[in-house]
């Protein structure tokens, strides 16, 4: 079983090496390396993994290195652990609008790298991850990498770097336009008269039959709208009113907005 080391140990950290261990990862092939103290002694008990504050000493022998930490610090941390790399290790970043280019350059070898974008809701194994591997990632390197985010929900591989840009536009950032969702509805269905425990509780239950139906049934999400559209019922004024207000041009724009904004932070970060 390969040995996997994350620089980093906050919340995608913890929520990875909590799905790892529920899959039957080993625990003494985990390594965490975090500066700060509670967090490194509750990542020991919680989950009976090899916890250390040297991020050097963690990542010799290491089959895969997750930097798991801020795109801010990013180049930093990078830069102190160029010289303990060994080039067969593959390295995993979880940093949005860090590229492989910098990463590359920070640490300075030719080495298999893998850009990851999962999402929050891996915090309760439901996430959403897209990956990019560099040309000298090999098959058997994808395949670990693959298990890791797939120990917290689904994870799909993009021909492009590019398209970890895309990627964060819908899945990366998606958790928090359902959540607008979520508040939007809760809010109304109070103006109408709900109280606002129920209101919500109903919105949420709504929310989470509606992805169950998506995931699991064989029609596409179209069908199903159509399906629980009754020509000249409720549902049917409801969707009108979307389409007057034009709900898809203004999720265009947003997800649009979340596309530019990480290109941005691709240019501030990656220097
Ligand atoms: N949370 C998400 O939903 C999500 C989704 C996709 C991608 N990401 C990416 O995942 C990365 C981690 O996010 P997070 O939410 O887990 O952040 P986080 O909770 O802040 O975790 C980062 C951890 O790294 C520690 N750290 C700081 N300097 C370090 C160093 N030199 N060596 C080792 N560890 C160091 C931090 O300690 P201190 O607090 O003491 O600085 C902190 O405990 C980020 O790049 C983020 O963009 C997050």
């Amino acid at each position: 079983m390969s040995s996997v080391v994350f620089i980093g140990g906050g919340n995608m950290a913890s929520c990875l090496v909590g799905g790892m261990i529920a899959q039957g990862f080993k625990q003494d092939k985990i390594t965490v390396s975090e500066p700060k103290q509670d967090n490194r002694n509750n990542l020991e008990t919680k989950f009976g993994i090899c916890v250390t504050d040297n991020n050097q000493t963690a990542i010799a022998g290491a089959d895969v290195v997750v930097l798991a930490v801020k795109p801010q610090i990013m180049r930093r941390v990078s830069l102190d652990l160029a010289s303990s790399f060994n080039p067969k290790t593959v390295v995993v970043s979880i940093a949005a609008g860090i590229s492989i280019d910098a990463l590359q350059g920070w640490l300075g070898h030719s080495i298999p790298i893998i850009r990851a974008m999962p999402n929050t809701p891996s915090l309760v194994l439901t996430g959403a991850t897209g990956l990019y591997a560099n040309h000298l990632t090999q098959q058997s390197q994808k395949d670990v990498v693959n298990d890791i985010f797939e120990a917290v929900g689904y994870s799909c591989w993009v021909e492009s770097e590019k398209l970890i840009d895309s990627v964060i536009a819908v899945s990366g950032s998606g958790p928090a336009y359902f959540f607008r969702i979520l508040e939007i509805m809760k809010s109304v269905g109070q103006e109408l008269g709900l109280p606002e425990g129920l209101a919500g509780n109903l919105a949420k239950q709504t929310a989470l039959g509606a992805a169950k139906m998506a995931s699991q049934s064989d029609l596409s999400p179209s069908q199903l709208r159509e399906q629980v559209t009754s020509p000249g019922g409720t549902t049917e004024r409801a969707l009108a009113a979307f389409q007057s207000e034009n709900l898809e041009s203004s999720f265009r724009r947003a997800m649009t907005s979340a596309l530019e904004r990480s290109r941005e932070m691709a240019r501030d970060f990656s220097d």
